[in-house]
């Protein structure tokens, strides 16, 4: 971008400037010719007005200059600043030592310039995780095409192969269908397309629908809903069920319990998803709503650490909450509480 001159500002200090002088020479003018009128002076009005005129014009200039300094330097300098923000670096703060309007809009510069920056990094950290979430899946599809390509596989093996190209393929479709999710919801302030329907019922969908994960864990399912109708978006509520419910499959032992509750009370629906598998530490329960954030690390080829932002963001588009208990080794707790208004 073109470094442009302050013209604007130079023309301004002139104008003042020669405005100080005109208003400094009409001045010793009316002085010299009181002053003659009066007799205080002698000498012709002209010398008078001349010396006065000498005068004011050294003052009107020390004074326009020194005050045009202390008003334009900060402006000028706030110039600069934005035309390096506008050029992409969103690291420059500027010393708000002025007072009044010009300290606050320096103030409010440096806010802009700290937020600007805060959003730069939230991007390029996106892109980063991102990339690296679909890194692994693609390589491990290349490597099993490559395989299977050479001819040199037994039946067993190719089937094999085949297999793993499929499960990347599936990563990288639940990926890009939960960005894709996730960045809809995040551009979007309100619940659309709300309906009335049995929460109960769709919880117990959800259950059923993830009966080939339950079941190969031998998960000990403990189930109790209340019949509670609510309105809101059931294609957007039932992924916060799926989500918890493939939280607590997965985290949890083989054999343990899968508990699962739904009441109404205080013109709140609330759902608790519970489990006695591994648990979390505290550091990690304060980071699970974060986006790509997976606690355990040996777990992460399980999932992209997207389902709680999702969850978060669903419930909070409906005016909800969502908590969380866990301790390390005993198990984790889930609460949805829904506003019921208008159910
Ligand atoms: N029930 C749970 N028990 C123990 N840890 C959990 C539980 N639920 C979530 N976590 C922790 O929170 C992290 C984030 O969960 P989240 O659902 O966002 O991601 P994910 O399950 O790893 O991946 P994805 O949901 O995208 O498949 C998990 O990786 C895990 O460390
Ligand atoms: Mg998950």
């Amino acid at each position: 971008m073109r470094n442009r001159r302050p013209v604007g500002i130079w023309l301004t200090t002139v104008l003042l400037s020669s405005g100080t002088l005109l208003l400094s020479a009409l001045l010793a003018g009316f002085l010299a010719v009181v002053s003659f009128r009066h007799g205080w002076v002698r000498t012709s009005p002209l010398y008078g007005i001349i010396a006065f005129l000498l005068v004011s014009a050294i003052i009107g200039t020390l004074l326009s200059a020194f005050f045009s300094k202390k008003v334009l330097n900060p402006l000028i300098a706030l110039i600069k600043a934005t035309q390096q923000v506008a050029e992409g670096n969103f690291d420059v703060r500027l010393e708000p030592r002025s007072k009044g309007e010009v300290g606050e809009l320096i103030r409010n510069f440096n806010r802009m310039a700290e937020e600007l920056s805060h959003t730069e990094m939230l991007r390029s950290d996106f892109v980063n995780n991102i990339s690296h979430e679909i890194r692994t899946p693609v390589a491990a599809i290349e490597n099993c095409a490559t395989l299977l390509i050479s001819g040199q596989l037994s039946g067993a093996e190719q089937r094999e192969y085949a297999e793993m190209i499929a499960d990347g393929a599936r990563r990288l479709s639940t990926l890009s269908r939960n960005v894709l999710s996730l960045s809809r919801l995040e551009n979007q302030g309100i619940i659309t397309e709300r309906r009335r329907f049995r929460l109960d019922e769709q919880i117990r969908q959800a259950v059923v629908l993830l009966e080939p994960k339950w079941a190969e864990k031998r998960l000990e399912l403990d189930i109790e809903l209340s019949e509670v109708t609510y309105e809101g978006n059931p294609e957007l509520m039932i992924q916060v069920w799926i989500n918890l419910l493939e939280n607590a499959i997965k985290f949890s032992n083989a054999g343990g319990p899968l508990i699962v509750r739904l009441s109404e009370a205080g013109g709140e629906a609330l759902t608790t998803i519970e489990d006695r598998g591994v648990g979390m530490p505290e550091e990690v329960v304060g980071r699970i709503f974060e986006k790509f954030y997976q606690g355990n690390p040996s777990r992460a080829a399980e999932g992209n650490g997207l389902g709680l932002a999702l969850v978060k963001r669903i419930v909070e588009l409906s005016g909800g909450r969502v908590g969380v208990e866990s301790r390390p080794g005993e198990g984790s707790r889930f609460s949805v509480s829904l506003p019921m208004e208008n159910c």
